[in-house]
């Protein structure tokens, strides 16, 4: 969607597939190709939906996707239209459901959009707490569904984290759940996404995560330093990775950022633990996360703006609970390092050093 929008083709996906595969992604773990809204033609007299002509045979796309060693991912949502304005699944959830099942679709996100003046606005005006409550039903109205089709279908909320959505979503079968708003390919629109995870970190476990919105990881006018800050982050976040960039138009940079493994296993450890920001010392951020075996990662983000293009910066390893010099694996350059308090790190704007410590003592 970050990319292709409602332009999102057959031929798009297919082509997206095949280049998970070439450029590697497959093997450093991606798994899903998601082609969100704009795919849904419209209902017959027997309620069933129909593809559009961008999208001519969902099964046949299925079967392509799945002979690659992928997963198909779709799009729907509570109310009458998408966002996009689309055919969504009000009154339709088990039909839906089951057509889904029959395709062989993996994955499904479910957007609010509509259903808010359609079904909550009408029903409950001015009822900001009954408002609430309908939602939350219609997401669990399509969760059930989901389960009933029998077979295992990755479960997407969408409804930009209202009412607060961790805290019930995983009880609904939900395996992810969105926080925010639409991300946007900028560096503000990262930053202000990724601040909001901080309060966040309680809520990620395996099965069920924190989704602070897809990649925009090659997108719009990102510098290299802000796509890889911003992969970083997610990784650190155990943020679901789905990249959102033309796969098979990407510049080698990018693809290397993608399929970087070190940071890859970071967001992937089996803890599932979201990092959270230990402290900052002016505009630099300093997150760490926990990981498997008793290893660290620890990001440092210089988030300041162009203005303070470096900043000579003193780390304090007592506030990560660390005592003294640690070896460390600097996971963008692959080079052995070791960090002291009296290290200084010059991070250019947006930059970012991120490391693995083996053995933190
Ligand atoms: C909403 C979602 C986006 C995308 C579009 C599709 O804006 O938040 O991620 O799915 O709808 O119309």
């Amino acid at each position: 969607w970050n990319y292709f929008a409602e332009r999102v083709t057959d031929k798009d996906i297919r082509a997206s597939a095949d280049q998970i595969v070439a450029s590697g992604m497959r093997d450093a773990g991606y798994i899903y190709v998601n082609i969100d809204d704009t795919w849904e033609g419209e209902r017959d007299a027997s309620g069933v939906l129909h593809t559009n002509a961008k999208f001519p045979d969902m099964k046949a796309l299925a079967d392509y996707v799945h002979s690659k060693g992928l997963k198909l991912g779709i799009y729907s949502g509570p109310g009458t239209r998408t966002c996009a304005k689309y055919p969504a699944s009000l009154g339709h959830e088990e039909q839906d459901a089951k057509m889904y099942a029959d395709w062989g679709i993996d994955y499904l996100k479910y957007d609010l959009c509509s259903f808010i003046p359609d079904v909550m606005e009408k029903q409950a005006p001015n009822d900001k707490a009954a408002q609430m409550r309908l939602m939350v039903a219609a997401y669990e109205k399509m969760g059930k569904a989901l389960k009933a089709t029998g077979r295992p279908i990755v479960y997407s909320l969408c409804q930009y984290g209202w009412d607060s959505a961790w805290e019930w979503a995983p009880a609904l079968g939900g395996n992810l759940w969105r926080t925010t708003g639409d991300i946007e390919a900028r560096w503000g629109s990262i930053y202000d996404i990724l601040s909001e995870q901080a309060g966040l970190w309680s809520y990620a476990g395996p099965g069920h995560w924190n989704d602070p919105d897809m990649l925009e990881v090659g997108n719009g006018k990102l510098t290299l330093a802000e796509n890889r800050s911003h992969f970083s982050m997610w990784a650190m976040l155990a943020a679901p990775l789905l990249a959102g960039n033309d796969l098979p138009n990407m510049k080698p940079e990018i693809k290397d950022i993608l399929t970087n493994r070190d940071v890859i296993a970071i967001n992937q450890d089996p803890l599932g633990h979201q990092a959270r920001r230990i402290y900052n010392s002016g505009e630099v951020e300093v997150w760490a996360r926990d990981l498997k075996g008793g290893a660290k990662a620890i990001a440092i983000l210089n988030a300041g703006s162009d203005v303070y293009s470096t900043h000579p910066f003193h780390l304090d390893l007592a506030k990560l609970g660390l005592h003294g010099p640690q070896k460390a694996k600097d996971l963008w350059t692959g080079k052995e390092m070791e960090l002291t308090n009296d290290i200084s790190i010059e991070l250019a704007s947006h930059d970012i050093l991120l490391v693995r410590i083996a053995n933190p003592k």
